[in-house]
């Protein structure tokens, strides 16, 4: 009887040490210790088996299960503090392993709005070859919006440009061309300016009128300026926008202030001159209005027009834009439609559009 209750014990004890063996977490060690040590598990077996020793016997026997389970219950004591201490280190190492210095996840920015990306880049091209970028106000004075421009309160040609009239007898500016007489005014002959801003026309909305965009003016004046002055910065700047080389013609184009007045067309950039819908097949789409300032617009800003010529020209930057990313409603710019947005390359500290 003794003998078997001795083998009996060190198969308990083997299991219990595979048990040990086995278990990777601390829960699972409690686990297999309570399933050994319970009324099922095969050393609770052993001790509730005292009983049926015979009664000289069962204290002895009883010891001997008890010590047992006491060098059991101990070794799994043992293990537990093993395993509590790979935790901590694991967890230590863990905390060590996160570097707070390093970068977080990359959020993507956004980028520029397509009109301000033109934008940026124009003034670029132009600022290499010395125009400055100057401001002016978006709530206008009849004086600079019109007068100033050769256009007197009675001329047919204030009725081109639908006004926002304001109760403070200001308007929202129509053009960007107001500009032209504040820098003459302010910076004088000679001077190269560029001047980008938000432009404002009473016109009912379509796919290609709004009543917000953005125009660029530019403005070179200084000793025999001449079309050939300005056919060459245009085409330069058409250029270096679109990234090809382009072709341009010049039709008449009333303006009061320019004369002669021009308008500018450039081969067509999706065709490249052979003809498709978006230059209604003729090669050709109108880009910008430009002309030879008028003597009466340099007399108004202070300039000699007997010394100085110069050329001007109003780029519409929300029709540039259209044409340079394809976007077909002008509606799309000014909704908030993020599809209109696009991925710029920064250069220059600017951003500009990935290569197309
Ligand atoms: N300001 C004119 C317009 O918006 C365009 C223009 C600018 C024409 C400069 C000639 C020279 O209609």
């Amino acid at each position: 009887m003794i003998e078997e209750l001795t083998d009996e014990l060190r198969k308990v004890n083997e299991e219990a040490q595979r048990l040990i063996a086995a278990a990777k977490s601390v829960d699972e060690l409690r686990v297999a210790e309570s399933r050994l040590t319970g009324k099922q598990g095969s050393l609770g077996k052993l001790l509730g088996s005292i009983g049926k020793f015979p009664p000289e016997q069962r204290g002895a026997v009883g010891k001997e299960i008890n010590q047992a389970k006491a060098a059991i219950v101990e070794q799994f004591a043992a293990a537990r503090a093993r395993l509590e201490q790979t935790a901590d280190k694991a967890a230590a190492t863990a905390a060590q392993t996160y570097d707070p210095t390093l970068p977080g996840p990359v959020v993507p920015r956004g980028s520029v709005h397509p009109v301000t990306a033109v934008q940026w880049e124009v003034e670029d091209i132009l600022s290499r070859l010395g125009f400055v970028v100057v401001g002016g106000p978006e709530m206008e004075t009849e004086y600079y919006n019109f007068e100033a421009l050769n256009i007197p309160a009675m001329h047919p040609a204030r009725d081109m440009q639908d006004t926002f009239w304001l109760d403070n007898g200001r308007l929202l500016r129509t053009h960007t061309s107001p500009c032209q007489v504040r820098a003459m005014e302010r910076l004088s002959a000679p001077l190269r300016i560029i001047s980008p801003g938000r432009c404002f026309r009473y016109e009912t909305e379509d796919a290609s009128h709004a009543n917000t965009f953005f125009q660029l003016e530019g403005l070179m004046i200084d000793r025999n300026i001449s079309i050939a002055n300005l056919i060459a910065v245009m085409k330069l700047v058409l250029e270096q926008v679109f990234h090809r080389d382009v072709k341009v013609r010049l039709r008449p184009g009333f303006f009061p202030f320019v004369e002669p007045g021009f308008e500018l067309d450039m081969s067509c950039a999706i065709c490249g001159g052979s003809g498709c819908p978006t230059c209604k097949r003729s090669g050709w789409v109108e880009i910008l209005p430009c002309g030879m300032v008028h003597p009466n617009v340099l007399r108004f800003g202070g300039i000699d027009s007997r010394e100085y010529t110069g050329f001007a020209f109003g780029l519409g930057l929300t029709r540039l834009a259209m044409m340079k990313y394809g976007v077909r409603d002008i509606r799309a710019l000014n909704a908030g439609d993020l599809r209109a947005i696009i991925r710029p390359e920064r250069r220059n500290g600017r951003a500009i559009i990935a290569k197309d």
